[in-house]
């Protein structure tokens, strides 16, 4: 909204890097064409649950949303692996966005087999009723999707399932007395080109770059120094880097009068402000 009225108008900057061309120069090297989309998220995923399977769970790095009206997202799943069966008879599997607690967990599922083992009972996860769809959640993730199964691609190596969110479950523990949620305190997992990491530091929310350019704007060369292009390249001490929030990274700008906040749709006069957060796939092991 913000930036379709500055486009308008053509004042739309991006936010250029201002070092040097030689300081911007990064050297390249070409890999053969692989599965190097990183981070991917590290996801559980539950199936079964009905009379003829038993519940099980299975990691999946090749995941990701696909589409927000219908909310849809994909799993790609080797037709080997014991789930694929289980999701292909059942049409439905919940995602089960683990946290940093349940690392292990992930790990074990993605190298063992529901086919030699109970995994619910191996991991001491706890199945959980869905809301709409028989197979069990993960009561300990923090975020549980329920999906159900539009259709299955063959991919090659993969099977892809596309397949719509039917229910979402989460955590009361992470909404705040605002009922904002705050997945920052989940400690969500990232994997990446075969290792798993937690999510770090929050650097600003959805729109921020805009936010920022503003600020460039409205200080001119002066703010030029602090804009998001210094930032970039800027060291940060390991004790910052675990502590330091986007907002004190960010320059602090003038607090606008309220007529040039209604001047800029509502949007300039609160950089800060906490916004409901958006939504924003797979493993890196070549031959999973
Ligand atoms: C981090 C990670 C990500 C994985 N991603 C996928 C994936 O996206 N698709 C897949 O078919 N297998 C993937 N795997 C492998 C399966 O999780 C693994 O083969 C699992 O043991 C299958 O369980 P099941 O036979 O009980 O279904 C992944 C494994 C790990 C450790």
């Amino acid at each position: 909204m913000l930036i379709k009225k500055r486009r308008k108008h053509g004042e739309v900057q991006g936010p250029a890097r201002r070092e040097s061309p030689e300081k911007n120069a990064v050297e390249k090297t070409a890999w053969r064409p692989g599965n190097v989309l990183s981070p991917a998220p590290a996801l559980l995923v539950s199936c079964g649950g009905t009379p003829e399977w038993k519940p099980n769970l299975l990691t999946v790095a090749w995941a990701g949303n696909v589409c927000s009206d219908p909310p849809l997202l994909s799993i790609s799943v080797r037709p080997e692996r014991y789930s694929y069966a289980i999701i292909e008879a059942t049409g439905e599997f919940v995602v089960n966005v683990p946290s940093l607690r349940e690392a292990r967990a992930v790990d074990w599922c993605g190298v063992v087999s529901g086919r030699e083992a109970d995994k619910f009972a191996a991991t001491g996860l706890t199945p959980a009723p869905a809301l709409q769809v028989l197979a069990p959640i993960v009561r300990e993730c923090p975020l549980n999707i329920e999906c159900r199964v539009r259709q299955s691609l063959p991919l090659g190596s993969h099977v892809l399932f596309l397949a719509e969110v039917v229910a979402v479950q989460v955590s009361t523990a992470l909404i705040d007395a605002q009922g904002k949620l705050c997945l920052e305190k989940a400690g969500l997992l990232a994997f990446a080109h075969g290792e798993y990491f937690t999510l770090g530091r929050r650097l600003g929310h959805f729109g921020y770059s805009v936010r920022k350019q503003k600020v460039d704007q409205v200080k001119g060369g002066q703010a030029a120094e602090k804009g998001p292009a210094v930032q970039a390249g800027r060291s940060i001490s390991p004790r910052d880097a675990g502590q330091r929030t986007a907002r004190s990274l960010i320059p602090s700008r003038p607090v606008p009068s309220p007529a040039s906040r209604r001047g800029a749709g509502g949007a300039a006069g609160h950089e800060f402000r906490r916004r409901k957060p958006r939504s924003a796939g797979p493993y890196s092991r070549p031959k999973r």
